[in-house]
């Protein structure tokens, strides 16, 4: 399977037949990893050799747990290996003036593909103009988050049992709760879910609604939305709550982001005014707004998407590595 791009910049890259493929793969990689645990220790694991003395670059200018680790981990699980900076703000030449252009240059003479963040909306598609392989959008400011998104819907499609995308996602109400001015994840999300005609109820602070350019795909893509403050009026309508916590980095001052930081919580209390077949995605971290006390609530599938994460990249590695 190749995917037909050079480098993945926005989730707006993929329509659903592109979707389809990919998440095809993913399934495919699921299934073989599954069968391969019940027989090796995982730190044998190994399920592929496509990525034989191919190197996969992470170069991140801002803090990660779950997006680096997935990507690190899924070019190891396609045999390949990794090569990383994970502070480039303070620990490449950048502190010494070398542009995005030399750094991604350099970087793509070492790697053969090269996964990377920055706090800046746009800074990744500057520097993938440098790159001679390609380049994977790990979270651009505000903007798109696309592999986050992918592993999101992904995880949808699995509790929906792979079923063809107009049930699987058609026929939900999709909660979207929490900074939805600020996170890329959800402006990546919509962008994949804008075709399938589900429901958004949009559940943000009024100083954090969605911006207009998100309505307006909404719109363009007859996707019914409404939008509110209240999150226990709503709850109870949701298929899928996508929750997305007060993006703080995104903050001029600390005294704006604590008006926020609590606005809402989802707790037990609050998960029982929700459907009994409702479930919780999150792209996490979580910062006081969904409580742990709901882990243990089956409907809570935020640990499963990190799973989900490690598959889902290594069918976009294999798709897009040359
Ligand atoms: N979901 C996500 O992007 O998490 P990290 O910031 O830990 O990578």
């Amino acid at each position: 399977m190749k995917l037909p791009f050079q480098h993945l910049l926005k989730a707006s890259q993929f329509d659903p037949s592109l979707l389809k493929i990919l998440f095809d793969e993913a399934r495919e990689l699921e299934l073989r990893t599954k069968s391969l645990e019940l027989r090796v220790k995982n730190s044998e694991l190994r399920i592929e050799n496509f990525g034989d003395g191919k190197i996969l670059a992470t170069v991140f200018w801002e803090p990660s747990t779950r997006t680096r680790f997935s990507f690190e981990t899924a070019m190891l699980k396609l045999g390949g290996k990794v090569i990383s900076n994970y502070s480039m703000e303070t620990s490449s030449s950048i502190t010494k003036g070398e542009t995005l252009y030399d750094t991604a240059k350099t970087i793509s003479s070492f790697a053969d593909i090269i996964a990377m963040r920055h706090p800046k909306e746009g800074a990744v598609a500057e520097f993938a103009k440098g790159s001679s392989v390609p380049v994977i959008n790990a979270g651009d400011g505000s903007g798109d988050h696309p592999t986050q998104a992918l592993l999101d819907i992904y995880t949808i499609w699995k509790w929906r049992n792979y079923s063809d995308f107009k049930s699987a996602f058609g026929e939900l109400t999709i909660g979207m709760v929490g900074d939805l001015k600020n996170s890329r994840v959800v402006h990546s999300q919509i962008e994949l879910l804008k075709f399938f005609g589900c429901k958004f109820i949009l559940v943000a602070p009024n100083a954090l609604k969605l911006p207009q350019k998100y309505k307006d795909l909404m719109k363009e893509n007859h996707c019914e939305f409404s939008e509110t403050e209240n999150l226990e009026k709503v709850i109870g309508d949701f298929d899928v709550l996508s929750d997305t916590r007060i993006q703080q980095e995104r903050f001029e001052s600390e005294e704006e982001f604590k008006k926020y930081r609590t606005f809402y919580q989802i707790d037990k209390k609050m998960m029982t005014k929700a459907k009994q077949e409702m479930i919780v995605i999150a792209p996490l971290p979580r910062f006081g707004e969904l409580l742990e006390e709901v882990d243990s609530d089956p409907r809570a599938k935020y640990f499963e998407q990190v799973r989900n994460g490690v598959i889902v990249r290594m069918a976009l590695i294999k798709g897009m590595i040359k």
